[in-house]
């Protein structure tokens, strides 16, 4: 291995923040490359949200609704590392991409809010990350607020999440009274003025809880502190490297972003304890980041939103070796060489022309609708990464055409909008209906608004009655001959003919109004296995 392929892999370090909505993810971010020096002003962040909104007209929804539709990547220096943030939308109409985005990288940054404890999309993120054995670095935040107790909270995280946790900050006092966090590490007391001089971020740090300092300034919150930490000492877990790499511990962090309090605190240790970039499995071998060769696979595509050109970014995650521009690369899924000039890289304010890529990193590569989520790109191995899953829709809706002349045209922009993968198609095994699924129902107004823009199509959706979604699998006996297996597919297409899709790969899926009768069928279907997610690759 070079040294200087060594020494970009282990400066790296690949991240995403999940939460749920209001959390604090957007205030957060904006601190962390506040630090990172990628931005000058508070509130850029929000401020660039709306200008890129503003450049689109379906990107309209996104203004009007004053939320992200779009996950961007963001990366930033700080200290000697390379930070790549990969933004994860996390209002209630999320789609799958935030699903996805979690496969590209090595650890997560979860924020809670302290208030409100462990919340819907915060679980269903988290399901991903266990899922991958992804660690976690938890932020309980808006400390400054009225927030449920820090052994409440991490109790809560426990039997919420079913995760262990060892806190690393201790806060003292909460809400008007908060007045810092002590760092239960090396003891000392990260002390905050603001609610004293009634200027955010200032603090004082203090050695630690006997000095006279402390005893002045904490005044009664030193003794309950005192009180806490001893409780802590036998009831927290202790620290456990390994079990935080697995995913099965997270270090906790408590801090208000708002304020700007414990969020540097929080970055420092985030470098030192997340993983740099990771081996990742293959359908052959697990690749490791240290090999000479390039690969990487795409784990998202984002339409141009830009409505006159039809091009989209496809985001790859450099798995190994070294990108540079103008490498000719194979596209693993078609045998096709593709000269690579033109790939993005996302500074925090601005994209640019790659000249050069190491693991970890996301690229954004140009293209007209040729490569495809999970695709591989390598220098000529025939790699395919696993573990890129498409998941289950929870919305269903029907798409009617108001112009029945535009049929083929409707076909097309269904067919290409869903291939970017923020929701699915289905077609029924009989029958010429398009129903699209999709994880949040923003996505639908996305894909009308989208129709009428790019294709000229005028549709409506209606609402189902369904709502689950599972792919089948047979599963049959060993020395099960061709034609009884396909025998076997043909009866079981036969007695749930009504219940049955094709998806848009055209894998066969079950979708039924209820998982009980989903539930039902493979019960009586032994022979058959019915899926809440289905690999692409
Ligand atoms: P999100 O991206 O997770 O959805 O959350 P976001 O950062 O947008 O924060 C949601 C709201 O919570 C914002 O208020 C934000 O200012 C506030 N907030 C974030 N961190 C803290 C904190 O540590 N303490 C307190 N008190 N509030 C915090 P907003 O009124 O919805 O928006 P805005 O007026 O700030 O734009």
């Amino acid at each position: 291995m070079s040294a200087e392929l060594d020494r970009e892999i282990h400066r790296r370090r690949t991240f995403a923040i999940i939460s749920h909505p209001d959390a604090g993810k957007t205030t957060i971010t904006e601190k962390l490359l506040l630090f990172g020096g990628a931005i000058q002003l508070a509130g850029a962040v929000k401020a660039k949200k709306s200008q890129q909104s503003a450049r689109s007209d379906w990107m309209a929804i996104e203004k009007e609704r004053g939320i992200s539709v779009s996950t961007a990547v963001m990366s930033f220096e700080y200290r000697d590392l390379a930070l790549n943030l990969l933004d994860t939308p996390g209002h209630n109409d999320f789609s799958e991409d935030t699903f996805r985005t979690l496969t590209a990288v090595d650890s997560v940054l979860m924020v809670i809010d302290a208030a409100k404890g462990v919340e819907t999309q915060t679980r269903k993120l988290l399901e991903v990350c266990r899922l991958k054995r992804t660690p976690v670095i938890t932020f309980m935040n808006k400390l400054d607020m009225d927030a449920m107790g820090p052994l409440d909270l991490l109790d809560n995280l426990e039997k919420e999440l079913g995760m262990k946790c060892t806190p690393f900050t201790w806060p003292i006092g909460m809400g008007p009274h908060f007045k810092g966090v002590y760092d239960l590490r090396d003891k000392t007391v990260n002390f905050y003025l603001a609610a004293q001089r009634g200027r955010r971020n200032e603090r004082e740090i203090l050695p630690d809880l006997e000095c006279d300092a402390a005893k002045e300034l904490l005044g009664l919150d030193r003794e309950t502190l005192i009180e806490e930490t001893e409780l802590l000492h036998g009831a927290a877990q202790p620290w456990d490297e390994q079990q935080f790499l697995r995913g099965q511990l997270t270090p906790v962090f408590f801090g208000s972003a708002l304020n700007n309090f414990g969020v540097k605190e929080l970055l420092d240790c985030f470098c030192d304890l997340a993983p740099p970039p990771q081996p990742r499995e293959t359908t052959t071998r697990i690749v490791l980041p240290e090999e000479e060769k390039f690969s990487g696979f795409v784990f998202k595509i984002q339409a141009n939103m830009d409505k006159n050109h039809r091009d989209r970014m496809a985001f790859l995650r450099v798995c190994s070796g070294n990108f540079r521009r103008g490498m000719r690369l194979v596209h693993v899924r078609t045998g096709k060489d593709l000269v690579v000039r033109n790939a993005m890289t996302f500074l925090a304010r601005d994209r640019s022309i790659v000249e050069d890529a190491w693991p970890g990193d996301i690229i954004g590569i140009p293209n007209h609708g040729t490569i495809r989520i999970a695709d591989t790109f390598t220098e000529g191995e025939a790699l395919s990464f696993t573990g890129v899953p498409s998941f289950a829709p929870e919305l269903f809706r029907r798409v009617r055409l108001k112009d029945p002349m535009k049929a083929k045209q409707l076909q097309k922009g269904l067919e290409q909008v869903c291939e970017e993968g923020a929701a699915q198609l289905f077609r029924p095994l009989i029958g010429s209906d398009y129903i699209v699924g999709a994880l949040g129902a923003l996505q639908f107004e996305v894909i009308e608004a989208r129709l009428k823009e790019e294709y000229s199509v005028d549709a409506a959706f209606d609402g189902m009655s369904l709502q689950n979604c599972r792919w089948v699998a047979f599963e049959h006996p060993a020395g099960t001959t061709a034609p009884q297996a396909a025998q076997l597919r043909r009866t079981f297409e036969n007695a749930y003919t009504k219940d049955l899709f094709l998806d848009g790969a055209g894998n066969l899926c079950l979708l039924t109004e209820t998982r009980f009768r989903a539930d039902y069928i493979a019960e009586k279907n032994p022979g058959v296995r019915l899926r809440n997610t289905v690999e692409l690759h």
